[in-house]
């Protein structure tokens, strides 16, 4: 059945075979609300989009087509993921559109925080939005909404996202097969889909991507290195068994330098900031005490192998008084 609200009763999905019902019940459901009809869907890679994708590819087949959106401000690995997972192993029809250099061009030299990031959901729309005109006869929009968004957007904390943006020339019915779930149980669906675990545990990482995490205005060295650098960071909570045990962990690349010395020779380089939190509500945050050998190896690392840091420093404020980002 297609589920307008959560019902009081429904029974939290805590395992996989309360998933598997789940997801049992929602294909039959997508399968009489499409019909033969065609469905797209803006794919990221982030938690909620890949189940929806996912489960509409068991549903439906081919007559969903998948568009990904890479606006370069993804971590190191992700586009490439997508398309592995998707495009090579679900066989999903896939339209992968590489819009680096249109979104890095148009942030060129913008630093105020805000205006950066309507620059980005600004041009993320108009690209989904071209992409969706060369196709045809496409009368379904799937969305990975889940209930706290629809919670959310009731109280009036934050406007319900995604479809609300495009163009009046796009209208379309929506798809929105997990929006009465909450964030675990989305991810418990995930797994019985057979989603890989670091696509399904993921941290949650901003719509604006590495934008916010380099800050100022950015530029492309600078945003290599903030990807390098969380690539790193993400390799040795890994190893060091922290992944999916800290809620989220990133490096910020701030635009200043200081100077430092490398092989006898000055170098004037930017710092590297990490910063890892853990949170229940994202409200308030505490800080996560990193082992020292940890932090020893990410100094060693990330001063060694990422070109223009030389320091390494890490963020000890909760939220509040800080934000989680920077921006
Ligand atoms: P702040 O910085 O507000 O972050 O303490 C709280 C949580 O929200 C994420 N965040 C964003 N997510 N678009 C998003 O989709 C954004 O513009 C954005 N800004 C912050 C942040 O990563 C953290 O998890």
């Amino acid at each position: 059945m297609v589920y307008d609200r959560r019902p009081d009763d429904f029974e939290r999905i805590t395992t996989p075979e309360l998933a598997q019902k789940f997801v049992d019940e929602q294909m039959e459901a997508i399968k009489e609300q499409v019909g033969e009809r065609k469905v797209l869907l803006a794919l990221s890679g982030g938690v909620d989009s890949s189940v929806v994708a996912a489960l509409l590819i068991k549903a439906i087949g081919d007559q969903l087509t998948c568009v990904h959106v890479n606006h370069g401000l993804l971590r190191k690995g992700e586009p490439e993921q997508v398309i592995k997972v998707f495009g090579e192993e679900l066989g999903a029809n896939l339209i992968y559109v590489d819009a680096t250099e249109r979104f890095l061009d148009k942030l060129a030299g913008v630093s105020d925080p805000e205006e950066k990031r309507m620059i980005i959901g600004n041009e993320f729309i108009e690209v989904f939005a071209e992409e969706a005109r060369k196709l045809e006869g496409v009368d379904f929009l799937a969305q990975g909404t889940i209930w706290p968004d629809i919670l959310e957007s009731e109280d009036g904390i934050k406007s319900h996202h995604n479809a609300g943006g495009l163009p009046e020339d796009l209208k379309f019915e929506l798809v929105e097969p997990v929006k009465i779930l909450f964030k675990d149980e989305v991810r418990e669906v995930g797994r019985v889909l057979g989603l890989p675990n670091n696509m399904v545990d993921r941290q949650p990482f901003p719509g604006p991507g590495l934008g916010v995490r380099c800050p100022g205005a950015i530029t492309r060295d600078r945003l290599e290195a903030v990807r390098e650098a969380d690539a790193i960071l993400r390799e040795e909570f890994a190893a060091a068994g922290l992944e999916g045990k800290v809620w989220q962990y990133f490096t910020v690349v701030p635009d200043f330098k200081s100077t430092g010395i490398t092989d006898g020779k000055r170098t004037f380089e930017w710092p590297c900031i990490i910063r890892a939190i853990n949170t229940t509500d994202v409200v308030e945050v505490t800080v996560e005490h990193l082992p020292p050998e940890l932090i020893d190896k990410l100094v060693m690392r990330i001063t060694s192998e990422v070109k223009g840091i030389n320091r390494v420093l890490y963020d000890y404020t909760p939220k509040p008084p800080a934000t989680v980002e920077y921006e």
